[in-house]
C-alpha cells in the first residue's frame, strides 16, 4: 500500500475521519559538511523520502501520536513537564513545545504517522518528522510563522527535547526543498539560492553502509563543542571566515584534536566554495575531488567516519567514481557518490561485492531524487 494510504487509513482506524495529511522529505548534501554550526555554507538538496502525517485536532489538552513503523501509541499533554517516555514522540513533543514558546496555540490532536527515510543513515529522518509537524501545526493553528523559523522550531526542538546541537541545514532543506534542485545556504546570514542540479552525464547515488548513526548523546556535540572553543580562541563567533595561518598561529595554546577539528572545517569551507565556482562550469571533475577530501577530512581530522564507510570511499575511487564521501553527521550512514552514468552499473555491483565479502551484507542503494520539501497532501 502506499505510504499515504497506509497514514490515512491508520488514522481514520484509530480516531475516525476528517485528517489532515502533512508530508516532509530527508535531504541529501553535496558538500559542506559540519559547516552549518559552524556559521559556514551547506549545499543540500530535499529527497524523495521522507516522513507523512495524518492529524487532527481533537478538542482536548492531549496528543495521542501513533507510530506506524513501530505499532506504538505515545499519549502525553503539551506542558513542559509533559515529555512523553518513548524517545520517538520527543519530536513530536518538542515541536508542538516549541511552537507554543513561538506564540502559537497549540491544542491537542490526533496523529498518525510514517516514513521511508531509512533511520541513522544519515538522511535526517528526525528533521524529516519535526519539518512535518512544525508545517502542519503552523497551518492548523494559524501560527503565522515564516518558514526560517518553521525549520529553527524542528532544530529547537533536537537541541532541547533531543540532546542533539545540530546545525539548521537538515530541518531547512526538509522545508525548502524544491524538486530538481540543490540549495546552497548561508548558515551566517541565512541567505539562499536554488540552484538547478541535473548533472549531464552523471549520477548521484547514495550507498548505506547499514551502521546506524545515532547522533544523541554521541560525540557530534563533542564536536561542535571544539569548533566554538577554537572560535573564541581567535575572538570570532564562528569559525566561518578563519584562515590556516589564523590557526597555524594558536596552534600550541589550542589540544592537537581541537586543531585538526578546526583544520576540517576551514578546508570544508574552500571547498563548498570552491565546488559552487565549478558547478557554475559545469566542472563535475572539480565537484568530485572536492568531496573526495571531504571524506578523507572527516575522516582523519574531524573522525566521524568509520570503517565501512572509508571502505566505501575507498571502492569508489578504485572505480573511478568522481567523486564519493560520508554525507551528514557521519558515525556510520551513507556515502553519497557522483557517478558518470558508463560507469554506474560497474560501479554499483563492485561495491556491493567487496562490501558483503568484507562485512557480510551489502550496503543498501539510494538513487538520489531531488524533490520537494514541506507540504499539504491533497
Ligand atoms: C547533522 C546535523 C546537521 C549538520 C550535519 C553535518 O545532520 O543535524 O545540522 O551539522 O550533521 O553536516
Amino acid at each position: 500500500m502506499e505510504m499515504k494510504q497506509k497514514v490515512a487509513s491508520k488514522f481514520e482506524e484509530l480516531f475516525g475521519a476528517g485528517a489532515f495529511l502533512y508530508a516532509s522529505p530527508g535531504r541529501i548534501n553535496l558538500i559542506g559538511e559540519h559547516t552549518d554550526y559552524n556559521g559556514g555554507f551547506v549545499f543540500p538538496g530535499a529527497v524523495d523520502k521522507g516522513i507523512i502525517a495524518a492529524i487532527k485536532p481533537n478538542g482536548t489538552d492531549k496528543v495521542r501520536a501513533f507510530s506506524i513503523d513501530l505499532d506504538e501509541l505515545a499519549e502525553f499533554g503539551l506542558r513542559e513537564e509533559d515529555k512523553p517516555v518513548q524517545s520517538w514522540a520527543h519530536y513530536i513533543f518538542g515541536v508542538c513545545r516549541e511552537m507554543q514558546k513561538r506564540g502559537v496555540e497549540v491544542k491537542g490532536f490526533d496523529t498518525t504517522f510514517a516514513g521511508d527515510v531509512p533511520l541513522g543513515a544519515g538522511m535526517s529522518s528526525s528533521a524529516a518528522l519535526e519539518s512535518t509537524y512544525a508545517f502542519a501545526l503552523n497551518e492548523l493553528y494559524n501560527g503565522n510563522i515564516d518558514k526560517f523559523e518553521l525549520a529553527r522550531v524542528g532544530q529547537s526542538t533536537e537541541h532541547n527535547y533531543c540532546g542533539v546541537n545540530c546545525g539548521i541545514m537538515d530541518q531547512f532543506a526538509s522545508v525548502f526543498g524544491k524538486e530538481g534542485c540543490l540549495m546552497r545556504l548561508d548558515c551566517r546570514s541565512m541567505e539562499f539560492a536554488y540552484f538547478p542540479f541535473h548533472p549531464e552525464g552523471y549520477k548521484l547515488v547514495l550507498l548505506d553502509s547499514v551502521v546506524k548513526h545515532a547522533l544523541v548523546g554521541s560525540p557530534y556535540n563533542d564536536r561542535r563543542a571544539s569548533c566554538e572553543r577554537v572560535a573564541k580562541m581567535l575572538g570570532q563567533e564562528f569559525l566561518r571566515g578563519a584562515t590556516m595561518e589564523q590557526l597555524d598561529a594558536i596552534k600550541d595554546k589550542i589540544s592537537d584534536e581541537d586543531y585538526r577539528r578546526a583544520r576540517y572545517v576551514i578546508g570544508e569551507e574552500r571547498r563548498v566554495l570552491a565546488v559552487c565556482d565549478a558547478l557554475e562550469r559545469d566542472d563535475y571533475e572539480t565537484v568530485g575531488k572536492c568531496m573526495f577530501e571531504t571524506h578523507w577530512g572527516m575522516s582523519k581530522d574531524y573522525e566521524v567516519s568509520c570503517e565501512e564507510l572509508d571502505f566505501l570511499a575507498a571502492v569508489a575511487e578504485e572505480c573511478g567514481v568522481t567523486g564519493s564521501r560520508i554525507m551528514g553527521g557521519g558515525f556510520g550512514g551513507c556515502t553519497i557518490n557522483l557517478v558518470k552514468e558508463e560507469l554506474y552499473d560497474n560501479f554499483i555491483a563492485t561495491a556491493k561485492e567487496k562490501f558483503a565479502a568484507k562485512y557480510g551484507h551489502e550496503p543498501k542503494v539510494y538513487p538520489v531524487i531531488i524533490s520537494d520539501g514541506s507540504r499539504r497532501l491533497e
